[in-house]
């Protein structure tokens, strides 16, 4: 059970659900808040209203996914013994807060964001010109908040969201913190993520295509690595290569052990060993840290109710808390829910 509570610094964090997740997003958080358990008390959210903020126009997919994103996470090692893991929508006081923060965030301040920016430009097959699209990050401030989440371990494209979420605190205490901050300032941990590369070499991305899932059997992983782009430069089997400029070299480095990345180091530079055999040593050591997930992922996969009654608790904790703040933040406004009389001065 958990040790007690309120010695441990909190955290949050949150996946928007889309669905299976890949190799890419368990060395970049994943494998990050399984460690994190032991040390902090800790929320794991799945962002199911994020992921309407681009998949509004077809929500056929939305709650599946929120499903298989926990089954991936309960598989990776996240506990519910040690760890709050909810569904974003099934505690709603998370937009109460957000509709709140609409009030005091300035627009500018979201017209900036480099995440808005870029992704309004890149991404052309949606109308991202909405209300909610621009207003991601003050969601993602009312889910950081709601719990006065100390810790967020976010990776490098999120600390922009966690900066903003403190200004939101800043300004929210500035106008109604007459009685001392109601909000503390969260800090980002940011989860040092080694270079991921897909199967073609590029940055491991849902987007590209190229990922190597979680889920994924040993057949499947060993077919992809077969596949998967090397150093351009060994044209023949004859020719010596280089593993810092290969994708496959960077697996190695992130996933295989001391005496295996030295006979590829080696192996490779000489032209002593083929990529096909270096590409199966990649496999190998994929399959093995795979294997005892895909395992632990057979029982919910079996009986998904076990994975969704532990959704179900996780927000039901997590309103509990949620439910404590929204007292405080509607307190510290002057709008609390109970009955005050008129004050002496007003009762003439
Ligand atoms: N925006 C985050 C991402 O895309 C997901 C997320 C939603 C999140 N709410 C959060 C992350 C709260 C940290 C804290 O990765
Ligand atoms: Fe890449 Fe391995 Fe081939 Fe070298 S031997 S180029 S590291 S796949």
């Amino acid at each position: 059970m958990m040790p007690s509570t309120n010695l441990r610094k909190r955290v949050l964090s949150g996946m928007r659900s889309t669905g299976k997740l890949h190799l890419g997003n368990y060395v970049g958080a994943l494998d990050n808040w399984v460690r994190m358990q032991d040390e902090y008390e800790c929320f794991f959210e799945v962002a199911d209203w994020h992921a309407l903020t681009t998949d509004y126009a077809d929500t056929s997919r939305v709650k599946q996914n929120s499903l298989e994103v926990a089954l991936d996470w309960l598989a990776a090692g996240l506990d519910p013994e040690k760890s709050v893991i909810f569904i974003q929508s099934h505690v709603p006081a998370h937009a109460e807060l957000h509709l709140l923060f609409s009030m005091i965030t300035p627009l500018g301040w979201l017209e900036r964001v480099p995440t808005y920016k870029e992704q309004r430009e890149n991404i052309k097959d949606k109308d991202l010109g909405t209300y909610g699209f621009l207003g991601y990050p003050v969601l993602q401030s009312a889910d950081i908040l709601i719990y006065k989440a100390d810790v967020v371990p976010v990776g490098e494209d999120q600390v922009a969201h966690v900066e903003l979420t403190r200004e939101i605190a800043r300004r929210f205490n500035g106008f109604y913190g007459q009685r001392g901050d109601v909000f503390p300032e969260p800090q980002s941990l940011l989860t040092p993520a080694p270079k991921l590369p897909g199967t073609d070499g590029r940055k491991m991305s849902k987007s590209y295509g190229n990922t190597i899932l979680l889920t994924d059997p040993e057949p499947v992983v060993r077919q992809k690595l077969k596949t998967m782009v090397t150093d351009p430069a060994r044209v023949r089997r004859s020719d010596p290569g280089n593993p810092d400029v290969c994708p496959v070299g960077d697996l190695h480095k992130i996933f295989s052990d001391r005496a295996t990345m030295d006979k590829v180091n080696t192996g490779c530079r000489s032209a002593g060993i083929g990529c096909i055999e270096c590409k199966s040593w990649a496999a190998d050591a994929l399959v093995q840290l795979l294997n005892p997930m895909q395992e632990r992922r057979e029982k919910f996969e079996e009986n998904p109710r076990l994975a969704w009654d532990i959704l179900e608790a996780g927000s039901e904790r997590a309103r509990k808390v949620a439910a404590s703040t929204m007292d405080g933040v509607r307190g510290a406004m002057g709008m609390s829910l109970a009955y005050e009389p008129p004050a002496a001065d007003d009762a003439k």
